[in-house]
């Protein structure tokens, strides 16, 4: 099981990492269009996104545009507890540069403001970055579990979305007991519900 895992992640990251900035960028824009005309995104108050890294989907325009169409947007930042173990903490940004610093791996974290600390159960949509995703809406992450993890905080009723470039949805993947299942699956060819 984690070797079948551990396969695929360096199976995708290879594709990934090789991809052509060009097509990586105009696909992501493909992507934000869909999510952004979406009935669900209109709906929502509290966005949880991501800051990409390594040609993850890249969502720089989609922070903006939710930023400018007066979404709450709360970014993910790494911080030990006083167990020393590691969780992900969502905190809101108000600007995409001024709130955000380099963190856990170099990937931009948002500052840690205690005034902005979001918690799970305010938010109404994750955006879930990962390495592999597959037709059933299991994902494939980085292998520490982080937001497995974090997806068990939130309401029953938020929106979990995986946002992935097509190729890396596999027909399926391995699941362990611990892996949550994510809602929707947005690539810029298709919604998998
Ligand atoms: N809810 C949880 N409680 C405790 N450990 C967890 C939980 N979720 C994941 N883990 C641990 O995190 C590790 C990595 O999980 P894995 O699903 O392989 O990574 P990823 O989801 O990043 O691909 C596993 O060893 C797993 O035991
Ligand atoms: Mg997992």
């Amino acid at each position: 099981m984690k070797e079948e895992k551990r396969l695929i992640r360096k199976r995708i990251l290879e594709i990934r990492e090789t991809a052509d900035i060009g097509f990586i960028h105009e696909m992501s824009l493909r992507i934000t269009k869909k999510f952004t005309s979406m009935d669900i995104f209109k709906k929502s108050e509290t966005i949880m996104a991501y800051m990409d890294f390594r040609n993850e989907v890249a969502t720089m325009d989609l922070i903006k545009f939710c930023i400018s169409h007066k979404k709450r947007v709360a970014l993910p930042r790494i911080e030990s507890r006083e167990t020393g173990h590691k969780e992900i903490y969502p905190y809101v940004i108000h600007d995409i540069l001024l709130d955000t610093e380099p963190g856990f791996y170099g990937i931009m974290e948002p500052v840690r403001n205690p005034g902005n600390l979001v918690r799970p159960d305010e938010i109404d949509i994750v955006l879930v970055p990962g390495v592999a995703f597959s037709e059933g809406r299991y994902r494939i992450g980085y292998g520490a579990g982080y937001y497995d993890r974090f997806l068990k905080k939130v309401r029953t009723d938020c929106i979990k979305i995986g946002i992935a470039f097509e190729f890396q949805v596999l027909k399926s993947i391995p699941v362990e007991e611990h892996d949550v299942p994510l809602d929707m699956i947005i690539t810029e060819e298709r919604i998998i519900l």
